[in-house]
């Protein structure tokens, strides 16, 4: 179990969405499945920007990430790129866990 603070409670996330969270190497998207949290970085492999429309606000729909500024699809449970200008690069995950209802980072093992 990781003793890294909570990035948030799992009921801040809305379930099927996102919010952004700050990490220490910088600005996570996560996004919530159920019980389930996937995180990756805040950078579009396209150009290397924000994925959000305005701060933390996320385009999520069935299962899927957007990226707001030219459409780059990725999956959730992966951060695949699936479509549009991201060429077959997929977003950085963070590895997260969920423990009594706090998303957290997780430890890291080598
Ligand atoms: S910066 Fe994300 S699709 Fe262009």
């Amino acid at each position: 179990m990781s003793d890294s603070p909570p990035l948030c409670r799992l009921d801040d996330i809305p379930d099927g969405g996102a919010i952004a969270a700050q990490a220490p190497d910088g600005e996570l998207i996560l996004l919530r499945q159920g019980e389930r949290v996937f995180a990756y970085h805040n950078e579009c492999p396209h150009q290397g920007r924000n994925l959000d429309y305005a701060p933390g606000l996320f385009l999520v729909r069935d299962g899927r990430l957007l990226c707001a500024h030219h459409g780059a699809t990725f999956t959730v449970d992966g951060g695949d790129c699936i479509a549009g200008p991201c060429r077959g690069a997929g977003l950085v995950a963070a590895p997260v866990e969920v423990v009594d209802d706090e998303v957290r980072l997780a430890p890291v093992s080598d």
